[in-house]
């Protein structure tokens, strides 16, 4: 159970005046309305505190001009200074971006991937850019089955070379600035190289997390250098840890950009580390870094209660799988059920089995496999399957739909397996753009491999380990150069065309329940984006219905049992960081489950 997780339904209080009031005239009516943040203190009590900030009592805000929520407080107030200096959400976005890779190197930096949900005021759009790791022209769809094509498990396929796929964060970074950005991007890297030098206090959750993965994480050289001291042991936490590697690194990217990470010696580095694995050696070449790029995407999005929910397409599941639970839910009144219902979970849970079944059979890298984009998300096909959940009871079987689709064609379900980890990040600036960014390694400290100062990731096991199951082929099987299948769901919920919340978590195949009943709290429930997030979590992936230990959750255990779900009662380490947008300013929580906090002005 993680320190002062949240316990019940009842601290849920409505929000005042909400989304029924939503700013008519954008985002810049409110702009220069004063400057004072004003933290509120209903926070729940603090997580164990990150060295040098005061992140107990910021863990909800609201704000006039600008906010920014994410997973460490450095990162935060890096990012806030970058506002306050006249930048923009896409500037901050950088610079949070960087300092996360140095405070939170298990979850997300410069040998990763992410996607960017991007709302953009000047014009009035939202797009989203595919930031996410590729498989190596020379990977092989058999690259994690052992020599009688067996599926390897999963940590001896993790570590080591093989799992790592060619890194996108940097070049959706600076695909990002040359579209949008506002200050120099040489002056982005400042805050993180600066803390890079000087050194950080190493944080709990991160002094926990080396502990637990020491095994794993010292077969790297350069990893067991950085994360443990000279006797090997891991270090602990308020240690001051400098990372001078890191540093050159950046200095690189703020000199010279993204060429020396594609196409010069930063590559040559990685492809060296990847092939000279001595655990699982790679196949990653320097042709993979040349050809790579970030593609931009239209948002997928579904109308929901008169919001348009806005995510991420393929390659990940992220907007899919949450729009098919809203798109599910939307005939059922679970508003007037709320959260405290066991009926209200009934609906949620097997709403989430049922677009889990479709996500197994049909999402995967839409430029390599035919998918049936537009049929998932169709009206007709969603209100007809909703109809399987007009009962009492937990659905007996849970199969894939059909939806409608152009293509013929036949295939298998997935299992690939996702543990939680990544991170997520929200902004909103005071020119009214919006970023909603999920960024991750994959797995915690990814492949374990660290190279200039930052791990590479391991998120080439996001594919399926298997390419048919029974002879019929899988849409997620690895190809060369197509991108893993991701669950996450960076979201921006439009109304009016304007964006009204921001929000996204990290936690692997998890991030589609916790975005899904963060947004339902905020949607049906009129919660504040606190709120939502402090919810008990009740996640169902097509399986067990996981239950939030030490919660309110547990005491639907029974209820849910006798309606027929297996249930799991665990810890759920979601990481959501949420800004509403409202007439009467901006909104923000930060969760409690990890060391985050929100700041705004
Ligand atoms: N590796 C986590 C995700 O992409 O969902």
């Amino acid at each position: 159970m993680p320190l002062n997780a949240p316990v019940s339904f009842e601290t849920v209080k409505p929000r005042p005046r909400l989304l029924a009031t939503l700013i008519a005239a954008g985002l810049c009516a409110f702009v220069g309305q004063g400057a004072v943040a004003q933290q509120t203190t209903d926070a729940v009590a603090p997580e164990a505190s990150t060295a040098g900030s005061s992140s107990e009592m910021r863990k909800a805000a609201t704000a006039s001009n600008w906010m920014i929520s994410a997973a460490n407080p450095l990162a935060v107030e890096a990012g806030a200074n970058i506002l306050r200096s006249g930048g923009n959400a896409i500037d901050a976005m950088v610079t949070i971006q960087t300092m996360l890779g140095l405070v939170e190197p298990q979850s997300s930096g410069l040998g990763g991937g992410a996607f960017l949900v991007y709302f953009d005021a000047a014009s009035g759009k939202l797009t989203t850019l595919d930031g996410r790791e590729t498989a190596p022209l020379n990977a092989t769809p058999t690259l994690f089955q052992d020599e009688n094509g067996e599926p390897l498990k999963f940590y001896d396929a993790v570590v080591g070379g093989r799992s790592v796929g060619t890194p996108g964060t940097p070049a959706l970074m600076k695909t990002a600035h040359e579209k949008w950005g506002q200050l120099p991007w040489n002056s982005l890297f400042d805050p993180a190289i600066d803390i890079a030098t000087t050194g950080f206090e190493v944080s709990p959750r991160l002094a926990a997390l080396i502990a637990d993965d020491q095994e794993k994480l010292s077969r790297d050289p350069e990893a067991e250098g950085y994360f443990f001291d000279k006797d090997g042991a891991p270090l602990a936490a308020g240690t001051l840890l400098r990372n001078p590697k890191y540093a050159k690194t950046l200095q690189d990217l703020a000199v010279n950009g993204t060429v020396n990470f594609y196409q010069g010696q930063i590559a040559q580095d990685i492809v060296d580390k990847v092939k000279g694995a001595s655990w699982n050696p790679g196949v990653l070449s320097l042709a993979d870094f040349a050809t790579y790029h970030v593609k931009e995407r239209p948002a997928v999005c579904i109308e929901y209660r008169d919001h348009d929910v806005c995510g991420m397409g393929p390659p990940s599941s992220g907007a899919l799988t949450v729009g098919q639970i809203l798109g599910l839910l939307e005939p059922y009144d679970i508003a007037a059920m709320g959260p405290s219902s066991a009926q209200s979970w009934r609906l949620i849970g097997d709403a989430s089995r049922l677009a889990f079944a479709d996500r197994g059979r049909y999402m995967a890298d839409i430029d390599f496999v035919p998918m049936p984009l537009t049929g998932l998300l169709d009206k007709t096909y969603l209100a007809e399957r909703s109809k399987l959940l007009d009962r009492d009871t937990a659905l007996e079987t849970v199969e894939p739909g059909m939806p409608s689709f152009s293509h013929a064609m036949k295939l298998a379900d997935d299992e690939a397996i996702e543990l939680p980890s990544t991170s997520h990040f929200s902004i909103v600036d005071i020119y009214g753009n919006a970023v909603s960014m999920t960024t991750t390694i994959e797995n915690g400290f990814g492949s374990r491999l660290m190279v200039n100062g930052f791990m590479l990731n391991n998120e080439l096991t996001d594919f399926s380990f298997k390419t048919h199951s029974d002879g019929v082929p899988i849409a997620n099987a690895l190809a060369p150069g197509k991108r893993p299948r991701s669950s996450m769901a960076p979201t921006i919920v439009m109304k009016d065309d304007k964006p009204v919340i921001v929000t996204g978590s990290p936690g692997g195949s998890r991030i589609i329940g916790y975005v899904a009943q963060s947004l339902i709290g905020m949607i049906d429930w009129n919660m504040s984006p606190k709120d939502a997030i402090d919810m008990p979590h009740l996640v169902n992936r097509f399986g067990t219905f996981d239950l939030e230990a030490g919660t309110d959750a547990e005491n639907l255990a029974s209820a849910l049992e006798g309606m027929g779900f297996k249930t799991d009662i665990r810890d759920l380490n979601s990481g959501i960081h949420a800004i509403m947008i409202t007439e009467d300013g901006l909104i923000g929580g930060a969760d409690s489950r990890r060391e985050g906090i929100v700041v705004g002005e």
